[in-house]
Order: structure tokens, then C-alpha cells, then sequence
């Protein structure tokens, strides 16, 4: 069992606005791989598998929620080179930063808009361990939307009991119903942090759906 992730789990999850979670991830920057990694952390292959059977090694994405880029190291070592991170937190970009894995970093958050990124430019956005009870809200859905191009792809993760209690499902939903974007596949479920005492047993899935041409 991993000792050290789940303090942080409660500080990051419990956040009541951004900066407070920001705060949180400023902390926790310098040793947050070591934690993931002891949990067991399975979204970066997953992710990284996902992109590369949707979409070519030239794609502009996004990556919304970078963190210290886990998954900008597994998209670069499968040959992605145009991957553009987003964080709420400095202390984790500056981590990221140091692994010349993103084009360019933003400061910055993932929300029902997204500044810094030109509307309809993007081949796809992906986000993961984000899309999540004191990080980004559903309607983050709607700024990703707006970010990509049409026809492009959104790539990310939400944990079965944020999706059907926490309105990401709802949204997705009504979304579809209006035809804004369609779904392509879904993972199956995953734990996504194995080792962890108090999250080990949630399961997540990754969701990959394509904005309306
Ligand atoms: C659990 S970490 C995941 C980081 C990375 N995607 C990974 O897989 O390792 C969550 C990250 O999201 C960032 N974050 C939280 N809320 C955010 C928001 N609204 N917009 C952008 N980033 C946010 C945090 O600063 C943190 O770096």
C-alpha cells in the first residue's frame, strides 16, 4: 500500500477554489511522481495508447491539466511533438518544463473557456486525472470543445463515481443530444491508482469523443 499519496489525495480533492488547489499542487510538485508511481498510476499507457490509435504523430493537442507531464513523456516517446500543456499549478509546469516534452506550457485553467488557446485550433485535447472533484468541473467539457478544431478529438479520463455523480455523464449526454460531439469508445474500467488506501478501489474509464464536423 502506498503511505504517502493519500494525505495529498484529501488536501487536492477537498480544494474548495483554484487557488487553493493550486497551492496544494505547488506543494506537492518535487515529489509527486514518486507518489503516483507508488500508487501504481496506470493513466499515462493508457492515454498515450488511446491517442496513438486516433490520431497522427504531427497532431496539435492539448493537454489540459499537464501536471508535471507524465503523459507529454509518454505522447513524446511515441513520437508526438506538437503537445501543448496547461496547468493550474507553477510548481508542477515547472517540473514539466524541465523535461522539454511540450512545445509550450500555459498557466492556466481548464474551464468553460480556455485563454491562451486559439478557438477551433486544435486536432484534439486530452486530459487526465482532471476532469475531477476539485480540479475541473464538467463544463471544462465546453472550453475543450471550443478549443478544438471540427471533427477533432477529446481524449480523457473520469472516474466511474465523478461521471455518474458528479455531472460528467449528464453533461456528456446532453451534449451528444445536441449533437455537439459524438462518442467513439471508451476504455474498459481501470483502476487508476491501484495502491492507494483510499482510491484503490474507485475504477475510471477514458472516454474519446469527436467534436461535431
Ligand atoms: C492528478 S494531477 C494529473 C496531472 C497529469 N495529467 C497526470 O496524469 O499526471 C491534476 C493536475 O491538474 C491540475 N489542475 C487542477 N485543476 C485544474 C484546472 N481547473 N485547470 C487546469 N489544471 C488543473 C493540477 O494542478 C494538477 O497538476
Amino acid at each position: 500500500m502506498s503511505a504517502t499519496i493519500d494525505p495529498w489525495l484529501d488536501k487536492v480533492y477537498g480544494a474548495r477554489d483554484a487557488d487553493e488547489v493550486e497551492t496544494h499542487y505547488d506543494r506537492w510538485a518535487v515529489e509527486y511522481e514518486r507518489d503516483l508511481m507508488a500508487a501504481g498510476y496506470r493513466y499515462p499507457p493508457v492515454a498515450a495508447a488511446l491517442v496513438a490509435r486516433h490520431l497522427a504523430t504531427d497532431a496539435v493537442i492539448l493537454d489540459g491539466g499537464c501536471g508535471t507531464g507524465l503523459v507529454g513523456e509518454a505522447l513524446a516517446a511515441v513520437g508526438y511533438r506538437d503537445v501543448i500543456g496547461l496547468d493550474l499549478s507553477e510548481g508542477m509546469l515547472d517540473v514539466a518544463r524541465a523535461k522539454q516534452c511540450y512545445r509550450r506550457l500555459i498557466h492556466g485553467a481548464l474551464g468553460e473557456t480556455i485563454e491562451g488557446v486559439k478557438p477551433e485550433s486544435l486536432d484534439a485535447c486530452v486530459s487526465f486525472g482532471v476532469l475531477t472533484p476539485g480540479h475541473a468541473p464538467p463544463e471544462a467539457f465546453l472550453g475543450m470543445l471550443a478549443a478544438v478544431k471540427p471533427g477533432g478529438l477529446l481524449i480523457f479520463s473520469v472516474s466511474r463515481l465523478a461521471w455518474e455523480e458528479g455531472g460528467f455523464q449528464a453533461l456528456a449526454d446532453d451534449l451528444e443530444a445536441a449533437g455537439r460531439w459524438a462518442p467513439i469508445e471508451a476504455s474498459e474500467p481501470i483502476y487508476a491508482m491501484p495502491y492507494s488506501e483510499t482510491e484503490g478501489h474507485l475504477t475510471a474509464r477514458l472516454y474519446v469523443y469527436r467534436k461535431a464536423g
